[in-house]
């Protein structure tokens, strides 16, 4: 009896065993760590920096001794407040935001503005309608979803596939708005410029997959609108940065969470916002300003977009992209190969090399690289070696 261990020695024991366990997990997963470096390619959600994740994970317990996660704090709150005052203040430095304009914070992701656009822009000029620009699958989206609200005309020649953009614009003199994405994150096709236009119609963007990949002159947009998780965070929160003049002209049935007027007037706090999600996107856009801006981003972007079109380019034939080059976009590269099954053991190939995310759409098929802010030169030229040491060991065979 006297030699049988106590309740208390036969917990101690177990919970030696478990925490011996898990020591030697975590010593195995520090040495995967070592060999293994993953590489997300994702189209988004997608890479967040390093030095992002690592700050959020130092602070996940105690925010600047707080003693609580942002996650548990008053949106009201003295600190969530400041945050809420340092990603306004660094959206606006990054981006040379006019005094006239007003950033706002909503809800809803790049689709739920795709209806807060015609609910906030068709009541102001009175006039029946909007004039899209549908380069592919996501202004189709938006166009479809704002014909909802009011009528909706094409300001181009149809297009019969999404590789291009359109040169020729004729915006309708009464029209709200001259609406376009961008970016078309699934088929790859990217504006150098902003359509130009001769006309005083507000020009509203989707920028949610090229947001501060490069610098953009906001006083030629009357609203520019963008979810976080490509460029500049996790999803969660939608940036919109709307001329003055533009809110307050909500339509009567516009739920007053989308209202732009109601947004500016809360200060983004007509109900909780997304709190963590501003958090990272504070964290996301100091390592932008740390590094270079947007005009740092735009040099790495360039670089990266050439790394992985020359091994298009370069491969006689072998990859081939699409897009016509003038409307190449330096996020997305969406390639095929010379066969489906060749396409499947590429991609099983990458994964194999921890490449992530490297499947194309699935309305599209094929490969797709997106190469957002945080996937580096040395992430692009990986790819590039990778592309190179497929098409060699399989050129031949097709
Ligand atoms: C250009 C673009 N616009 C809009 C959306 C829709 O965004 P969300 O999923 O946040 O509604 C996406 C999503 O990937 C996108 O790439």
């Amino acid at each position: 009896m006297g030699d049988r261990p106590s309740l208390r020695e036969q917990v101690v024991e177990e919970v030696e065993k478990v925490v011996e366990k898990v020591d030697e997990e975590v010593e195995d997963d520090e040495e995967v760590e070592e060999v293994v470096e993953v590489i997300n390619f994702g189209a988004g959600p997608s890479k967040l920096p390093r030095p992002v994740l690592l700050q959020a994970q130092r602070e996940m317990l105690d925010y600047q001794g707080l003693g609580i996660s942002v996650m548990e704090m008053s949106h009201r709150s003295a600190e969530f407040s400041r945050i809420m005052k340092n990603t306004e203040g660094l959206i606006r430095d990054l981006l040379g935001v006019p005094s006239n304009y007003r950033v706002l914070f909503a809800r809803g992701g790049g689709s739920g503005q795709f209806s807060a656009i015609p609910l906030n822009l068709l009541g102001r000029s009175g006039s029946a309608g909007g004039d899209f620009m549908v380069t592919g699958s996501w202004s189709f989206k938006a166009a479809q979803e704002a014909r909802k609200y009011g009528a909706v005309r094409l300001a181009h020649e149809p297009l019969q596939e999404y590789t291009r953009v359109p040169l020729d614009v004729i915006v309708s003199e009464d029209a709200s708005y001259l609406y376009y994405c961008s970016n078309e994150t699934i088929h790859g096709v990217e504006f150098r410029q902003p359509p130009r236009h001769a006309t005083d119609v507000p020009l509203v963007c989707d920028m949610s997959s090229n947001f501060l990949s490069r610098p953009v002159d906001v006083g030629q947009f009357g609203v520019i609108m963008a979810g976080a998780q490509k460029n500049v965070g996790c999803a969660g929160v939608t940036v919109v940065v709307a001329r003055g003049d533009l809110l307050g002209h909500a339509l009567g049935p516009c739920p007053v969470v989308m209202d732009y007027g109601t947004l500016a007037r809360e200060g983004s706090l007509y109900n909780t916002p997304p709190c963590y999600s501003i958090y990272i996107m504070m964290l996301v856009l100091e390592w932008i300003r740390l590094n270079g801006g947007a005009e740092g981003m735009e040099a790495q972007n360039v670089a990266k977009a050439e790394t992985v079109y020359s091994a298009i380019e370069n491969s006689e034939g072998f990859y081939s992209c699409p897009v016509e080059r003038d409307s190449r976009s330096r996020m997305n590269v969406p390639f095929r190969l010379p066969s489906e099954s060749l396409e499947r053991l590429f991609l099983e190939g990458a994964a194999s090399l921890k490449f992530l995310g490297l499947k194309g759409h699935r309305s599209v098929g094929g490969v797709r690289a997106s190469l957002y802010n945080a996937v580096s030169l040395s992430d692009a030229e990986k790819l590039a070696g990778y592309m190179e040491a497929f098409r060699l060991r399989h050129q031949d065979h097709c």
